[in-house]
């Protein structure tokens, strides 16, 4: 048995973000499945949005996500994020983080979809998530002991306290570290769709880990679609950032007719769920999507990493128009957390998508992950560094578990039942079928210890795509990112009407 003070579970931004701040006065333990950089945040594109223009404030950023998040958000949350952001990435440019600049000196403030005002910071052109998390691992250095290929397995709850977690390291030995803070940081469930823009790694596990452990859950039906990731071959190759059509790129069909014209007073630059929504309806028409980017200027130098993928695919750029797909990028719902990363289990704590806090609503406005991340990983950090919680006295150090073969699906076949019955577009019956499908498999009576990472895993994904099914079952309207068929009038103006999943009232 190991005890720390805090430990951490992820290596994206949120993670780093709470890491840094309580290495300085607490001994800290941050495990990852993988290596450090494999995570959502590394791969993020657009930016940070922080209502820093001069011509623009905290209200304004707070009313575009509001609007982008169809009055869901809780609004308490949403102005400590939007207020706090200014700060938050005041102080970062000041610890040296470098963002973009124009030419006249100024930082190059970009627009992405929902955002009325320029508010966008980037770095490396659209390399912003790998200049963030490259910088605050360069903080971290030698403070933090980071555990690569070690994967947190189920948290250990004491008294309905949580003293730690149960971790499997790359040879399949089973370990427990002890501390009175965990911060759970796992980032969302990308992969549990055929066509994602996330990390291989994002299977979902944190969320599963605090469901099985009875923390709440909440908003989970609420999934993202990103409208515009490219797609080859039936498979989509990865993401061209909204800040394209932030710099003029629009949607076309073949013909050449803009398909988002007459749909939306913002057209290209409307919430993300409508466009995503128009694609996909044009696709099941049996029509092919383009982002036709020939009025984004510079085009190689100010987005380099699409760049790159284009030509690493055989797709010229030059040719400028670009088959997409829309694709699960984020979940806006997960372990319902205060914004200070507080749960409802004592000694748990949770940070980023991983968490739901609220200030997404139903459909996340572009470039707030990142900056919810910083600020909340900071809140999160202060908490727990004031709380100074205690160790509870504990328990037994020594674990022998036999290795058994769970009887589970392939993650392809849940992944593609999901797109099919959970996505862009749901019915009930659908739904039904899904849930009837899933809960063939005992995936929560299942003794995790007992089982390799690849069934770990695949168990996760079995229990986030029955949370977010039985949510979008019980959820009868349509609201931002969650659209069912049946009900196909969206609400715009509902308020914030939760769905909480809690272990104890599961019907499998
Ligand atoms: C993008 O660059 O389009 C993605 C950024 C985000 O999801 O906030």
């Amino acid at each position: 048995m190991q005890v720390y003070d805090v430990i951490i579970i992820g290596s994206g931004l949120a993670a780093l973000t709470a890491a840094g701040r309580l290495s300085l006065d607490r001994n800290v333990i941050l495990f990852t499945k993988s290596q450090d950089k494999d995570s959502n945040s590394y791969q993020a594109q657009g930016g940070v949005a922080a209502a820093i223009a001069a011509d623009d404030d905290w209200q304004q950023h707070f009313t575009d996500t509001m609007n982008a998040g169809a009055f869901h958000n809780l609004s308490k949350n949403l102005e400590q994020l939007t207020k706090q952001g200014v700060s938050t990435i005041t102080e970062l440019i000041k610890e040296g983080m470098h963002f973009d600049k124009g030419t006249d000196g100024n930082l190059d403030l970009a627009k992405e979809g929902g955002h009325l005002k320029r508010r966008i910071l980037h770095a490396g052109g659209d390399a912003t998530g790998k200049a963030l998390v490259s910088f605050m691992l360069s903080l971290l250095k030698e403070k933090v002991e980071i555990r690569e290929y070690e994967m947190a397995v189920d948290l250990m709850i004491q008294n309905g306290h949580c003293i730690g977690v149960h971790a499997t390291c790359a040879d399949g030995e089973i370990r427990q570290y002890q501390a009175p803070a965990t911060i759970i940081a796992t980032g969302g469930c990308g992969q549990v769709y055929t066509y994602n823009s996330n990390d291989s790694t994002i299977t979902g596990d944190g969320i599963a880990m605090a469901y099985r452990a009875g923390a709440l859950l909440t908003d989970m039906e609420f999934i993202q679609f990103h409208p515009t990731v490219l797609y080859q071959n039936k498979r989509a190759i990865g993401l061209i950032s909204e800040a394209v059509r932030g710099e003029g790129a629009f949607l076309q069909d073949r013909q050449g007719n803009r398909i988002m014209e007459g749909v939306h007073e913002h057209k290209d630059l409307a919430p993300r769920d409508i466009v995503a929504r128009t694609i996909f309806n044009e696709m099941e028409r049996g029509e092919d999507v383009f982002l036709n980017i020939s009025p984004v200027r510079h085009f190689s130098r100010r987005f380099p990493t699409i760049h790159q993928l284009c030509k690493r695919y055989g797709l010229d750029p030059a040719g400028q128009l670009l088959p997409v797909i829309p694709a699960a990028h984020f979940l806006m719902g997960g372990i319902k957390a205060d914004s200070n990363g507080e749960t409802s289990i004592d000694g748990l704590f949770a940070v980023g998508e991983t968490a739901c806090t609220g200030v997404h609503g139903a459909n996340r406005i572009a470039s707030n992950s990142l900056l919810e991340a910083m600020v909340f990983g900071n809140r999160t950090a202060e908490r727990i560094l004031e709380k100074r919680t205690k160790m509870p006295a504990n328990t037994n150090d020594s674990l022998n578990v036999d290795h058994h073969t769970a009887s589970l699906p392939d993650k392809q076949e849940i992944s593609e039942r999901m797109s099919k019955n959970v996505g862009v577009i749901r019915t009930r019956q659908g739904l039904e079928e899904m849930k009837n499908w899933l809960e063939q498999f005992d995936f929560l009576h299942i003794n995790q210890l007992t089982l390799t990472k690849d069934e770990i895993e695949t168990i996760n994904m079995l229990t986030v795509s029955w949370l977010i099914t039985t949510s979008a079952l019980e959820r009868n309207a349509s609201i931002g990112s969650h659209f069912r068929a049946d009900y196909p009038v969206p609400v715009q103006h509902a308020g914030r009407k939760e769905i909480i999943r809690h272990i104890s009232e599961n019907i499998v």
